[in-house]
């Protein structure tokens, strides 16, 4: 094993127990509500974000042991975000993380609300961790606008606004800049906040790392292998979804994934330069789950 890949288990495996943690504390009534929440809460998820935020963390020396409260908001967020993205309205999705979409364990009414409940339990998390600091109210509030109007649904909201239609290159970017970086450049950009490190510097490598992360999850939606990618594949191009598969063709996406990846690297070396951080961007250009 690598000195990233221990890292990155580490980083993991702490946050797994800190959230079985929280996830056991639950009690909401009925129970179905508390039930489909660790449902998807508990069943998987490489946890790419919460890994984020502490190896950010841990590159400008702040003890990331110490910041579970936001690394859970942010994974309720991103959570919430799969099961409202896979419902029938939306993606249509059957699997997520290796298992049964929310929606067709739970029924599509409880994955609405589990939704919502995830959402609401990051904002009173939120709330809780803003009053420790003014370097922690000012992380809370840029994942509140991270994951709102002006966030990821903004994103979500173009992403199906442009589904089926002939947009382009500008389309592509908006879509992108929102649905999936406003919530991979939140735990950097957090991160560098309570760290004191040069924030928008980190915006700037967070976003360029959104883009990767989105202009490989279109390539792997075409090529991957849906048991590794623990979803159902090829739906993009069956629903005419916008993704850079349809904009570029695959092999100048390909190309613009290298390229952006390049960028990830130059972006880093501006914000300081780390090893762990590094290896995760070439993680997420090399990814098949
Ligand atoms: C999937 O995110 C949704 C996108 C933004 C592409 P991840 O690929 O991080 O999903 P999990 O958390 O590992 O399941
Ligand atoms: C979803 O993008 C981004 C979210 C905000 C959840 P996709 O719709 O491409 O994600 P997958 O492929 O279903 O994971
Ligand atoms: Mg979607
Ligand atoms: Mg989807
Ligand atoms: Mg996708």
């Amino acid at each position: 094993m690598t000195d990233f890949q221990k890292k990155y288990q580490d980083y993991r495996s702490f946050f797994e127990g800190e959230l079985k943690h929280f996830c056991a504390e639950m009690n909401h009534q009925p129970p179905v509500l508390t039930e489909s929440m660790r449902y998807s809460l508990l069943s998987g998820g490489k946890r790419v974000r919460p890994v984020l935020f502490f190896g950010t963390l841990s590159r400008f020396g702040a003890d990331y042991t110490s910041e579970t409260g936001l690394a859970l908001a942010l994974e309720c967020i991103h959570t919430y975000s799969l099961i409202h993205d896979d419902l029938p309205a939306m993606d249509n999705d059957d699997f997520r993380r290796g298992n049964p979409s929310n929606h067709r364990v739970f029924g599509e009414a409880n994955a609405i609300l589990a939704g919502d409940a995830l959402l609401s339990e990051a904002m009173r998390l939120l709330l809780k961790e803003s009053g420790r600091s003014a370097a922690h109210l000012r992380a809370a509030q840029y994942l509140a606008d991270a994951a709102g109007a002006d966030g990821m649904i903004a994103g979500q909201s173009a992403d199906l606004l442009f589904t089926g239609t002939a947009g382009g290159e500008e389309e592509l970017g908006f879509i992108y800049a929102h649905k999936t970086g406003k919530l991979i450049t939140a735990p950097i950009v957090m991160a560098a906040m309570l760290g004191g490190g040069d924030v928008q510097a980190a915006e700037n490598f967070g976003q360029a790392l959104g883009s990767l992360f989105q202009l490989t999850d279109d390539i792997l939606d075409e090529k991957g292998e849906s048991a590794k990618m623990g979803k159902t594949l090829g739906k993009d191009a069956a629903e005419e979804k916008l993704t850079c598969v349809k904009v570029y063709g695959m092999k100048r996406a390909e190309v613009l994934a290298d390229q952006t990846a390049a960028k990830c690297h130059s972006l880093l070396d501006a914000l300081g330069g780390d090893e762990f951080l590094s290896c995760m961007i070439e993680l997420v250009r090399e990814r098949d789950n």
